[in-house]
């Protein structure tokens, strides 16, 4: 069983390592945040007390199972608020105690890395990775399980970050990437040539002076106009800006694949579900012959199948049952292996 808690959604999951994923249900807690503008993570943390238990129970009922069937559970550990990641953490410890099964304490971006691998058609290693989610943006050379090092990373805002403050700028609904998406579909793109920052500069990402680029745009824009052209102006810059992030992301992929020599890159992490970068990251691989796999569209924003996945990896090297509670609100992604063995021996 895999259980995700790291910031506002509830995942539990149940992965086979014959059948596959046999089950996986998630509880958004967009409501519980949207009249707030943004998570608050005190918030985040009762709606996870509230929901995790009712949602486990449920899980092994609908499945016909109890505790004593599974193998082991497994948890996000972080990187994540550490509220949210308390609750998935303290209540899996509570069930291993009382039933004996061994607790796994999983990776939340090792999770979104490996979520392809839940498709039919799943990469092989060697690949690159673009992680893009709400707290984090990087390039990742995959060279097997556990194997990460970090090419590049945002050194400022996260790409989801950016979706979300754009999207507050705008007056849209949490969270922000869909929104813009939405309503990006009525804009026309090449309307505002916002920058693109980094682009042809290495593997790091910055996205901080967009979202400046951005808010002037709106002050400027939206402050001349009368109410009837607003909603285009609206449209048409979060149709630039979704450009600007796009293009950025596309440029560094296409970049990374030529200097690491690599012939696949896998795209996940909620940014990881917009359809513009799916597209034209698939068409420009197409272009030089490489090979792009995406996880399904639930499967990039943050999810229990994941979590169960990595669970059952990380489960050929822990068969015993668990360890001290380990929460890692901050918590690096190209150390793993060493991080592991601590973790399996403590
Ligand atoms: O991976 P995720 O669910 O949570 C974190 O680990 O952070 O990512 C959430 C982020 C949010 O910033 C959200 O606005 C963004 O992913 N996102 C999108 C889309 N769907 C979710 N960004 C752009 N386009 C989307 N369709
Ligand atoms: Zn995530």
């Amino acid at each position: 069983m895999g259980i995700e808690s790291s910031c506002d959604e509830t995942g539990v999951a149940l992965f086979d390592s014959e059948k596959g994923l046999l089950d996986n249900s998630i509880y958004s807690q967009t409501k519980t945040h949207q009249p707030f503008g943004g998570i608050v993570p005190e918030l985040a943390s009762r709606d996870h007390i509230a929901v995790l238990l009712p949602m486990i129970k449920k899980t092994l009922s609908s499945n016909n199972l109890s505790l004593a069937d599974l193998s082991a559970i497994a948890y996000t550990a972080g990187p994540g608020l550490i509220g949210s990641l308390m609750v998935g953490g303290t209540l899996v410890h509570a069930l291993s105690f009382g039933s004996n099964l061994p607790v796994i304490p999983v990776h939340h971006m090792e999770a979104h890395l490996l979520s392809p691998m839940l498709e039919k058609n799943a990469p092989g290693f060697p690949f690159l990775a673009l992680l893009v989610s709400g707290g984090h943006t990087m390039i990742v050379e995959v060279s097997g399980f556990g194997q990460y090092e970090i090419l590049g990373s945002s050194l400022d805002d996260a790409a989801g970050e950016a979706f979300d403050k754009v999207a507050r700028l705008l007056s849209l609904p949490q969270p922000g990437g869909p929104s813009i998406q939405k309503i990006a579909l009525n804009g026309d793109p090449k309307k505002y040539n916002f920058p693109r920052p980094l682009k042809n500069k290495g593997y790091n990402f910055s996205f901080s002076g967009l979202k400046t680029a951005v808010r002037l745009m709106i002050q400027k824009e939206l402050e001349s106009k009368s109410n009837e052209g607003i909603e285009t102006i609206r449209s048409d810059i979060a149709a630039s800006f979704e450009e600007a992030v796009v293009d950025t992301l596309v440029s560094k992929c296409l970049y990374a694949l030529k200097e690491r020599d690599c012939d696949k890159v896998i795209i996940a992490g909620g940014v990881g579900a917009n359809k513009k970068l799916r597209l034209k990251l698939k068409l420009a691989c197409q272009a030089i012959d490489k090979k792009v796999f995406y996880p399904r569209f639930d499967f990039c924003t943050d999810n229990g199948a994941m979590v169960a996945y990595v669970g059952y990896r990380r489960y050929a090297q822990r068969k015993k049952a668990s360890g001290p509670i380990l929460i890692r609100p901050r918590w690096k992604i190209d150390e793993l292996e060493k991080n592991y063995k601590e973790i399996n021996n403590g």
